[in-house]
């Protein structure tokens, strides 16, 4: 009689960073390509600083000076605090655009673009002067005067546009990750009291990957970059240094009887 037993174990997670570097500042998990200290990150712009002097400690992306929430190697994205973008809004700053043009950074298309105000037009563009935006409405119902347009290329630099017609009210434009504005914002006129949204952004990865346990999809424009995850049933650091990992061993026994 012949039994064929399989044990499946769970492999130990592999690191998320290199030897000796720090894969936390505070709360946040920190994995590579991101790092803190010189030989921790994959290069400048993967730069955190993580200032403890705070608490909880807080983690920004240093090259476009932006405070993270959260990163997630499995999904290849970065959750920061999204600034809004304002003009003529009571007790706010007129917001400064946003411009990672040059960076490794873009926006994800999971957020959605919202313009908020009457007549507020707001648009984004890209490496290749793709434009979206929108133009909000002026109903009678002022408070809900939003429009709301998806970005789908590649997006990097995002401005409110000033028309010159209608100077009245508050304007804002923000880019938000989609699911939490649907759950968390039901009057989007609200935003103007709160500090930030949350914005995801993903990153591209140049050539030096580790092609045998990937899956990256080029974003919208190959030329432009690829995001690359670990493939299913694998888990890790898409990137040669650390690499996939398969997540489970299996062990296969013949018995002869
Ligand atoms: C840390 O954050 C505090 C409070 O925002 C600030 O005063 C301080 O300068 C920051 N430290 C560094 C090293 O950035
Ligand atoms: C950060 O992302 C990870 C993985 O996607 C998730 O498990 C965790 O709950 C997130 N944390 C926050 C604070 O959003
Ligand atoms: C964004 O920054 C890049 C590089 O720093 C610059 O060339 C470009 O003109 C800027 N774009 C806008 C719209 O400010
Ligand atoms: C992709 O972007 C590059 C650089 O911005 C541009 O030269 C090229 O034409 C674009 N390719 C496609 C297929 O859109
Ligand atoms: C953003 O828009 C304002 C007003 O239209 C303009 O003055 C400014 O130069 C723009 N900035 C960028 C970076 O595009
Ligand atoms: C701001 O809005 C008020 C009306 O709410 C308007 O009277 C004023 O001209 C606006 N100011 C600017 C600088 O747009
Ligand atoms: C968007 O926010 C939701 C809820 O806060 C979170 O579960 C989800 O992971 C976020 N989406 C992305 C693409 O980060
Ligand atoms: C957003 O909504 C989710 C539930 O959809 C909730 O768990 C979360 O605490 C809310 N976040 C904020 C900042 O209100």
């Amino acid at each position: 009689m012949l039994m064929l037993l399989m044990f499946q174990l769970a492999a130990a997670p592999p690191p998320i960073v290199k030897p000796g570097c720090r894969d936390r500042c505070g709360d946040i998990s920190i994995p590579y390509p991101f790092g803190i200290g010189k030989d921790c990150y994959k290069n400048e712009w993967f730069a955190i600083e993580c200032n403890e002097t705070v608490s909880p400690a807080r983690a920004s992306i240093s090259g476009i000076k932006m405070e993270v929430l959260n990163i997630s190697a499995e999904r290849a994205a970065a959750t920061v605090k999204g600034p809004i973008i304002s003009s003529n809004c009571t007790g706010r700053e007129n917001g400064v655009p946003l411009n990672l043009s040059g960076t490794p950074f873009i926006f994800s298309s999971d957020n959605v673009f919202v313009a908020v105000g009457c007549n507020t037009r707001a648009l984004m563009s890209g490496a290749e002067q793709d434009l979206v935006g929108c133009k909000s409405p002026c109903s009678d119902v002022e408070s809900k005067n939003f429009c709301l347009a998806s970005p789908s290329s590649i997006l990097q630099v995002f401005n409110l546009t000033d028309d010159n017609q209608d100077r009245e009210g508050c304007k804002m434009a923000f880019l938000v990750n989609q699911t939490w504005f649907k759950s968390n914002i039901s009057d989007p006129l609200t935003v103007q009291y709160i500090d930030y949204v949350p914005t995801e952004l993903v990153w591209m990865v140049d050539g030096d990957i580790d092609v045998h346990s990937l899956s990256c999809r080029g974003y919208q424009n190959e030329s432009f970059g690829f995001q690359c995850v670990c493939r299913w049933g694998y888990e890790g650091i898409p990137y040669r240094e650390l690499g996939c990992k398969g997540k489970h061993i299996y062990i296969f026994l013949q018995k002869n009887e």
